[in-house]
């Protein structure tokens, strides 16, 4: 069978780290038999400045047709100024949508080499294996009404609505518990239900599916005191499963705990596990193009495709192997750089990983 994959390299160092993905899929293509077809597609303010909208026509097309698709990053400065409505982020959002990609895994997991490379003690970080799972379709990323309107008084005003409904939050939901099921069968899910009604609906739903299962171990959480838990001991958790925003701040916060956001892959799946896959860092602009950007990530998050949408997770397990090779052998990138390691570029950091896989 052949994996039709559409590789969105998107702005700032988004061109250099997926080219670095690239280049890991097409030697398992040619050292292990991987089957793949590649195609290329612009998003983001490279869109803008070639076709005048941040997702191309064509650029859908193809994401739906394929089976998946690894992503750089969007953004950056010179889009700043483009109107909101067709900024480079709304052309990544509306994909998630229009794909329904629901469910963010974002697994944030320590290799033991960068163990030092945290800003956070060895001993509260060390064997850390957690997953986040944010929900990706809905809630203030979506919700309507929104805007920014002059008011009466000619003063203006700034507003978003945060709705979930039944539906959203039941389908997110059984992700978390079945993916806390595949792991360590602990499952804390993250609201503000002492002041959110939407967040107090989300607990109410989780707590009453729990007894659909009884072999995963459920706790709720405020999220911020789960900001200031993942801080203090953050292998306390499992699988933490939680909205759309809340995902998105607590899962940088987790990146650090990791060695730095440069390590983090993530997984976008719809309903059938279509998926695509991005790290969770941004463009970077302000060191795109200078072979510094740490790869990782991104190969990370073409291994995590390899596993959850194209059933090969025997290559998954060779990139993963591979990466954690390449680390024990000192190798870092800028941003990941310890005392006694040697830093090396984007390009050096991709050609290692590839040169360690076996
Ligand atoms: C992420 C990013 C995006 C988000 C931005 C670029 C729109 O921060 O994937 O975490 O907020 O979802
Ligand atoms: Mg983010």
């Amino acid at each position: 069978m052949t994996h039709k994959i559409l590789l969105i390299a998107g702005d700032g160092i988004g061109p250099e780290i997926v080219g670095a993905a690239e280049d890991v899929i097409n030697a398992l293509r040619s050292r292990f038999g991987f089957n793949c077809e590649l195609e290329h597609a612009l998003m983001g303010g490279c869109a803008i400045d070639a076709h005048g909208t941040a997702l191309p026509d064509v650029t859908l097309e193809r994401a739906r047709a394929c089976d998946a698709i690894v992503l750089g990053a969007v953004g950056g400065p010179k889009w700043d100024k483009v109107e909101r409505a067709i900024r480079p982020e709304r052309g990544l959002l509306k994909l998630r949508s229009e794909l329904d990609l629901f469910c963010n895994l974002r697994p944030a997991v320590l290799f033991p080499a960068l163990v030092d490379a945290s800003t956070l003690k060895p001993e509260v970080v060390s064997g850390l294996d957690i997953m986040i799972i944010r929900e990706l379709t809905s809630g203030i990323y979506f919700g309507q009404p929104r805007g920014i309107e002059t008011t009466a008084d000619g003063k203006r005003r700034g507003y978003n609505t945060l709705a979930y409904t039944e539906d959203e939050i039941v389908r997110i939901a059984r992700r978390g518990f079945e993916v806390a099921r595949q792991r360590n069968r602990r499952l804390c899910s993250v609201d503000k239900a002492n002041v959110l009604e939407v967040t107090e609906l989300w607990r109410e739903i989780v707590q009453n599916m729990a007894s659909e299962y009884p072999d995963v171990e459920v706790s709720h959480m405020y999220v911020d005191n789960a900001a200031m838990q993942l801080v203090r001991a953050p292998k306390q958790f499992d699988v933490l499963v939680t909205d759309n925003m809340f995902g998105d701040i607590l899962s940088d916060l987790a990146s650090m705990l990791t060695g730095s956001i440069g390590m983090l892959p993530s997984a976008s799946l719809n309903a059938d596990n279509k998926g695509m896959y991005e790290p969770i860092h941004g463009s970077a602009p302000d060191i795109a193009g200078k072979n510094v950007a740490n790869p990782l990530a991104t190969i990370l998050s073409a291994s995590m495709m390899m596993r959850y949408t194209l059933g090969e997770a025997a290559l998954a397990d060779k990139v993963e192997a591979a990466v954690s090779r390449v680390l024990e052998q000192g190798l870092r990138t800028a941003d990941i750089a310890t005392a006694g390691c040697r830093t090396v570029g984007t390009r050096e950091m991709g050609a290692a990983v590839i040169a360690a896989l076996q």
